[in-house]
């Protein structure tokens, strides 16, 4: 685990440590996409490195979507070597749909407050 990540995300919530646990993340196919979900197995805070977006052949990407406070959702649009540090473990979120021709990979780097 990389010392510089641990304290950054430290620093946006405290008292959380690395799980070791680490996940690669592709849709490649049409249609490929994940519902809206909460993280309660592995890890409470992710951190979600945006590795490759291959756009579609037409229309709009597919975009992260983090359901705060609403049930309209943030739509996040990453851009490869972009992070965003989520607390999954209690703040709804979902990947839209992949469109024709499109590929997502993300890393997810997971941090939790109990670990086993
Ligand atoms: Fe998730």
């Amino acid at each position: 685990m990389d010392s510089e990540l641990k304290r950054f995300v430290q620093s946006l919530f405290p008292g959380v440590m690395p799980t070791g646990v680490a996940s690669y993340i592709y849709y490649d196919g049409e249609g490929h996409g994940l519902d809206p979900h909460i993280d309660t197995e592995v890890y409470e805070i992710n951190v979600i490195v945006m590795l490759e977006h291959v756009l579609p052949v037409s229309g709009e990407p597919s975009h992260l979507l983090i359901y705060e406070n609403d049930v309209v959702p943030n739509r996040v649009l990453l851009v490869p070597g972009e992070v965003l540090i989520l607390n999954a473990g209690s703040v709804v979120h979902a990947r839209e749909d992949m469109a024709r021709g499109e590929k997502v990979s993300i890393l997810t780097v997971g941090f939790s407050y109990e670990l086993p």
